[in-house]
């Protein structure tokens, strides 16, 4: 039963409280303005519980079973005696536990207020939130959407959780499968597929495009695709799926070269789709376009006062993108004048083994842009990379320059490089010359040297480059 309302009106009022929502929160919180924050189920979203931190944490016990299998050739006696399902699972769910507890205490220490329940937008600066203590009508001088996004699923294809599974599920599993079809090569179906190998299964992945992650690099895929074979992941390119059946003892899936392929997993992981539905915005004068919320480059709606961010609003679908922008929205509530986010200096980061790491543009984007010889590119390959070969990883650093110009793209391939896209982000960010960048002492031995060594073969001082 809803109790009788309770009118508040706060300068600014969130609803969702995912990477896009508490960022803002705890930003305008500091800037001094009075914060509420609307939360159906628990504060840090998506990422923090059904996303980057709980799959991080599985990629890297999955990293740590590879070394243990691998020990030997590093001359550790090791023996690989197989997964604990339930004990990775206790690990990930600690993890998330432990940020969960910080976040919750964060949250209050900065006197936000959180409402439990879900909300509705009920006016143009309005929201009710139907609660476990009934329901509650709030109302903010800005209200911020940032409700975020779901697994998008495939008519003709049902989800049971069992044996047809969307990344939510597959974070739930209790036991490893002994086979897995992967429906989609993109982010999710990487990283999944690369665990998933790791700890043993036989892994097929089916995308409808002719590479895995295409948004990527031509290069990118092409040498994840080459080493995913070598660990035995198989990918399908260029393929979909027809049909699926659902069978006692595992999942039937029609392809659409009519062949057929068997596993006890089917995981669906063909995109996020925007949370935007049933949730009032239309009728409150903010225009959705395939159930995402149209913004400007200040994530203003085109209602007075209302503001998205995150997943709901079109571009890279990515936890720290809408983290900034929920703090380029508190800041602009709390009268600063920051700068538009420039989505392509948005660092972009595959934690799969190996791992694809990039920033700017590809070659082909700039291509577009420039002219075929207005770019010029240089490839590093990580075999003149002394901390790389001490890892025994492969890979490359690939550099995109504007002839004459800026380098405008950054691509890394290979174990532990998306930790290497903090300075190739700088360097895009600040439109560096080669020239400003070669002179910088990279430490030795790292995997970042190689990025110093692209740098110099590009500013024409090879040391030890090789093309
Ligand atoms: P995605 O858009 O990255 O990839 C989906 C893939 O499925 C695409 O390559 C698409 O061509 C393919 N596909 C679609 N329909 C298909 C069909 N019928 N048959 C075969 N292939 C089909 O989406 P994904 O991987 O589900 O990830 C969702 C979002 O979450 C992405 O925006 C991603 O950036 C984000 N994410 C980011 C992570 C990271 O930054 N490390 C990790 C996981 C997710």
């Amino acid at each position: 039963m809803a109790e009788a309302g309770r009118d508040d009106e706060v300068d600014v009022l969130i609803l969702g409280a995912g990477s896009g929502g508490y960022a803002c929160a705890l930003r305008a919180a500091q800037l001094g303005l009075s914060v509420a924050l609307v939360e159906e189920s628990k504060l840090g979203g998506t990422c923090l519980h059904v996303g980057c931190i709980p799959t991080k944490a599985l990629l890297h016990a999955a990293e740590v079973a590879d070394a243990t299998r691998e020990a030997e050739s590093f001359g550790v006696l090791a023996k690989f005696d197989g997964i604990d399902a339930a004990g990775v699972r206790s690990y990930a769910d600690g993890v998330v536990s432990r940020l969960h507890k910080g976040l919750t205490g964060l949250i209050k220490s900065r006197g936000i207020r959180v409402v439990e329940g879900r909300g509705r937008l009920t006016g143009p600066r309005q929201i009710t939130v139907d609660g476990p203590d009934g329901q509650v009508v709030l109302t903010g001088r800005n209200v911020v959407l940032a409700t975020g996004s779901a697994p998008r699923l495939i008519p003709g294809i049902e989800v049971d959780g069992t044996r047809v599974l969307t990344s939510d599920d597959a974070l739930r599993l209790d036991s490893v499968p002994g086979s897995v079809i992967v429906l989609g090569g993109g982010v999710i179906g990487c990283e999944f597929a690369s665990v998933w190998r790791s700890f043993g299964a036989e892994v097929t992945i089916v995308e409808a495009l002719p590479r895995l992650l295409p948004p990527e690099d031509a290069a990118s895929s092409a040498t994840l695709e080459r080493a995913f074979r070598k660990r035995g992941i198989t990918a399908r390119t260029g393929t979909s799926v027809e049909s699926v059946r659902t069978e006692a003892d595992g999942v039937v899936v029609t392809l659409s070269d009519e062949s057929e392929l068997r596993a006890d997993l089917l995981l669906v992981a063909v995109g996020r789709g925007p949370r935007t539905e049933g949730l009032g915005y239309e009728d409150h004068g903010v225009t959705l376009d395939r159930g995402f919320v149209t913004v400007d480059d200040h994530c203003r709606t085109g209602a007075d006062g209302l503001w998205a961010v995150g997943d709901i609003v079109p571009g890279l679908q990515l936890a720290h993108r809408g983290f900034q922008q929920g703090i380029f929205v508190a800041e602009q509530i709390g009268g600063l004048s920051p700068q538009p986010i420039d989505e392509r200096g948005i660092p972009r980061v595959t934690y799969s083994r190996p791992e694809v790491a990039s920033v700017g543009l590809t070659e082909e984007q700039a291509k577009e842009e420039y002219g075929d010889q207005g770019v010029t590119t240089l490839t590093y390959d990580l075999g003149g990379n002394g901390k790389s070969q001490i890892l025994k990883t492969q890979g490359f650093v690939k550099l995109v320059r504007q002839v004459d110009g800026p380098v405008v793209g950054v691509h890394l391939v290979g174990e532990r490089v998306g930790e290497l896209i903090g300075e190739a982000q700088l360097i895009y960010g600040w439109e560096a010359h080669p020239d400003d960048v070669a002179p910088l002492v990279h430490a030795h031995p790292t995997q970042n040297e190689a990025l110093g060594e692209a740098f110099l073969a590009l500013a024409g001082k090879p040391l030890h480059a090789h093309s």
